[in-house]
């Protein structure tokens, strides 16, 4: 099978690594790719923005299957525009992808299927907005309804905080993003992602992950793309993921599909683990970054002719098989992120990695032969142990023999669950 891959991230390097162990693989393309990707891929000068060049790619070289990472070219409809000419793709519409690109979208398919979230109210006027707020009073929630680049969202502990959180909303903080706003009830509880794919009919449950959102040890400091991750998360219980198969998954694959726009991708489900059991923060519809990463260090199955049945409405005849290992990844990003930071910041040849270890890159580039830090976010340093402790254990013994001294990490990826190991 050849493949394009669309990305350029850790997570589009874990995907590449994976879909390259693929016996049926015949050849990788990826764009714009990275110098990890090129390793397994051959990269393409391709404008992913341009669609119309990348339907001529696919037809001039018979791309049997387009995978595509992020969410950007997805709400932009590359997804449409390659299925539309008889391209299999892997990823949702245009129309499907309003599950991450409009949480009131989201919210509006929760109240119609009974889908357990939080209670809320979409506004358009910053006075009608506060006016809610205060009734419900602190602690709230308030939401941004477009993409936001995961800043979009104040969990306000105050009310003065969330009446402030809607004047920057509509006062333009982010820009269209921000011209709806979502009220919507804080949840409690302990936090945690499911990925599921869909075939528009099917669903195939994957894995469970925890991400680390906040820049700083003990989750403090601004929130980021994500410091670190684990598979599986331990609050994931066989029953928890039951409940949210039947409870979640289900529904918003029958509600797509009622509602015109079947949903082809994974859904990466942001969960809230209370005290009534899992309720859904929010979509995603590409995989994590950094959770892939965690999730095809796991994934024992061939992930290609997966992936390629989910593209085809042939979810139903595959399976997919985990390790049982813990996998762990710290992300190493450049000192300042995720304010400002130098960019080209020289990184010296990388450590060689057992086989359940590895370096995935993000936001790398080679400069005259120089690996150079490019990104906020450029290094995700995995490995895999028989507990949390134990790979984490690991993960920080290779981040300790990277030489990149512009790069920091967090020091204590995997802390909820290690202290569940030790209680
Ligand atoms: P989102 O961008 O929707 O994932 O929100 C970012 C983060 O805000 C989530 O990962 C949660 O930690 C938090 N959050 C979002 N919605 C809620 C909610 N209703 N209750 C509590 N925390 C929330
Ligand atoms: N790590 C969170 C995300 O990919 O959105």
């Amino acid at each position: 099978m050849k493949v394009l891959l669309i990305g350029s991230g850790g997570r589009e390097h874990a995907l590449a690594w994976k879909l390259a162990q693929s016996p049926k693989l015949t050849t990788l393309f990826a764009a714009p790719g990275n110098p990890g990707i090129a390793e397994h891929a051959e990269l393409l000068p391709l404008n992913v923005e341009d669609h119309a060049a990348v339907l001529n790619f696919c037809r001039e070289n018979a791309i049997d299957l387009v995978i595509v990472g992020p969410e950007g070219p997805l709400v932009a409809g590359l997804a449409d525009v390659l299925r539309d000419a008889g391209v299999a793709t892997f990823g949702p519409s245009a129309a499907a992808a309003q599950l991450e690109g409009s949480k009131g979208f989201t919210k509006d398919l929760c109240a119609r299927y009974n889908i357990p979230t939080g209670a809320y109210r979409r506004f358009t006027s910053a006075e009608e907005a506060k006016a809610y707020a205060s009734k419900q009073g602190a602690p709230i929630v308030i939401k941004a309804d477009g993409l936001a680049a995961g800043k979009g969202v104040t969990v306000a502990m105050e009310l003065d905080e969330a009446l402030a959180a809607i004047d920057d909303c509509f006062s333009g903080a982010f820009g269209a993003a921000g011209a709806e706003v979502v009220v919507e009830a804080f949840l409690d509880g302990e936090e945690a992602s499911f990925f599921c794919l869909s075939d528009g009919k099917t669903a195939l449950p994957l894995a469970t992950a925890q991400d680390h959102k906040r820049v700083g040890d003990g989750d403090t400091g601004p929130n980021t793309g994500g410091m670190g991750a684990y598979s599986p998360a331990p609050v994931m219980t066989p029953e928890m993921v039951e409940r949210t198969m039947k409870e979640i998954i289900e529904p918003t694959i029958r509600g797509m599909a009622e509602s015109g726009h079947p949903f082809t991708g994974v859904f990466f489900a942001g969960l809230m683990i209370t005290a009534k059991g899992p309720e859904l923060i929010e979509y995603n519809v590409r995989f994590g970054d950094p959770e892939c990463q965690v999730l095809m260090m796991r994934l024992s199955s061939d992930l290609l002719p997966i992936l390629h049945a989910a593209a085809t409405g042939t979810l139903d005849q595959v399976s997919a098989e985990w390790n049982d290992d813990v996998a762990l990844t710290v992300v190493m990003a450049s000192k300042g992120y995720p304010a400002a930071f130098d960019k080209n910041t020289p990184i010296g040849a990388l450590p060689d990695t057992a086989q359940d270890e590895k370096v995935f890159h993000a936001g790398t580039a080679l400069k005259d032969g120089q690996l150079v830090a490019t990104g906020g976010r450029v290094l995700n340093v995995t490995a895999t142990g028989r507990t949390v402790a134990e790979a984490q254990a690991r993960a920080y013994a290779l981040v300790d023999r990277i030489d990149w001294p512009n790069g920091f990490c967090r020091r204590d990826i995997g802390w909820q669950a290690i202290k569940r190991e030790q209680a």
